[in-house]
């Protein structure tokens, strides 16, 4: 769950800060990218250079920094955006209040404000202060912000007091952002097969026949997929993208053929088969063995047809959700249908190359998404990123839970 998540620990000032050491080593370990920002009393009780050797990168302090003599600065905006998700342990009860607040005193409370991301954090104090109507307080209107709390646990605390104040363990805490991360991912369990990229059709050993496509929708879509814990196959053709999401199994091919059998054998276990791939429609009769030579004025070459990879998958459909992709120059929408119904799609997904900024190449789209009822939902222009959020939406509304 945390491999490859971009992690924002936050460490406050409590004596339970020691404990951080292991919790970032347990993240790392994780395979996750932990950054650590602590406030000045945190360095009190853990030392920075600890925490940064095991986070292996630089701790953040303050809002300045100097680097070979130059003043910089940590940017909390991009900090906050940069995370996944953000770990504030030990949350002090200082802290807490000014988290419920928004006293935005420190790097650590800006990165707060700033974070888009979730939010989880780890009360540790002594016993009368977790007691104190100002720390429950402050604890209900955290969890009234969306932000998760990680519950103190009962025992023995630092000033020799028996009772509730002591943070989390770090293998507790793990666990619980863990499990509130699985909980909250609603394409689990679901198998989506994705074609993407243009394909390749050799005339030659040197040349071939395919087309502008970069890959970059149906990557777009995997990966999403994958953040919503699908586990996804993606067959693509050649495209200069790489894919790490552990979520996702890529498959390189090169040709329509390739791609058809390569999707053919993930099938009948997927849920969802999403075709974003421009697949040639015709390929050279003949492969030559070796360079064509110019030696006529005219070369001609023979063109045949290539296995439409969505329509042959759908002749053997048993329950998966097939959609489909449509780029139009013109009678957008009668096409559209048309193609959903001849190609035996769920859903098909229109961009009309009349609306600047869609279709091939850039890194925008601007999609209608129709399903077999004819229900037909336009977007405005997005980001490819955002528009592969939409089509998984529109999807996961169709197909329930
Ligand atoms: O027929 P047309 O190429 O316009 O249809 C586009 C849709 O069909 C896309 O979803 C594309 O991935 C899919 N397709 C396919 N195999 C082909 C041609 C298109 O799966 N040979």
């Amino acid at each position: 769950m945390l491999r490859s998540k971009r992690i924002l620990l936050g460490v406050t000032g409590g004596i339970a800060a020691y404990k951080t050491t292991f919790l970032t080593r347990l993240l790392i370990k994780a395979g996750a990218e932990v950054r650590i920002v602590m406030t000045e009393s945190a360095g009190h009780f853990v030392s920075p250079l600890t925490l940064a050797t095991l986070s292996k990168n630089p701790v953040m302090r303050d809002f300045v920094r100097e680097e070979d003599g130059e003043l910089d600065w940590n940017n909390h905006v991009e900090l906050g955006l940069w995370a996944d998700l953000m770990i504030i342990a030990p949350a002090t009860a200082n802290t807490l209040s000014k988290m419920a607040s928004g006293t935005c005193d420190n790097l650590l409370m800006a990165c707060y404000m700033s974070a888009k991301c979730p939010v989880f954090f780890a009360p540790a104090m002594d016993l009368d202060m977790f007691r104190h109507p100002a720390t429950r307080t402050a604890i209900e209107a955290l969890e009234g912000f969306g932000n998760v709390l990680i519950p103190a646990a009962s025992g023995e605390l630092a000033s020799g007091l028996e009772g509730e104040g002591r943070m989390a363990e770090p293998e507790a805490i793990l666990e619980q952002v863990t499990a509130w991360l699985e909980s909250r991912l609603p394409w689990r369990g679901r198998k989506v097969l994705i074609t993407a990229g243009p394909t390749y059709e050799p005339i030659d050993p040197v040349r071939f026949i395919g087309n502008h496509s970069s890959g970059t929708m149906g990557f777009e879509l995997a990966r999403e997929a994958a953040n919503r814990g699908a586990e996804v196959v993606l067959v693509t053709g050649p495209s200069t993208l790489t894919m790490d999401h552990p979520g996702v199994t890529c498959l390189r091919v090169q040709t329509a053929r390739e791609m058809l059998e390569a999707a053919q054998a993930h099938f009948s276990s997927a849920h969802v088969v999403i075709a974003a791939a421009a697949v040639s429609d015709y390929r050279p009769a003949e492969v030559a063995p070796e360079k064509i030579k110019k030696t006529e004025e005219a070369l001609q070459l023979k063109l045949v047809r290539n296995p439409d990879i969505i329509h042959t998958l759908s002749q053997a459909k048993s329950g998966q959700y097939l959609v489909g992709f449509a780029l139009e120059t013109e009678k957008e929408l009668e096409h559209a249908q048309a193609k959903l119904n001849r190609k035996g799609l769920d859903a098909i997904v229109l961009n009309s190359l009349r609306d600047p900024g869609a279709g091939f190449g850039g890194q925008t789209n601007k999609i209608t998404f129709i399903d077999k009822n004819s229900e037909i939902k336009p977007f405005p222009l997005k980001s490819k990123a955002e528009t592969a959020c939409d089509i998984l939406d529109e999807i996961h509304l169709r197909i329930g839970h």
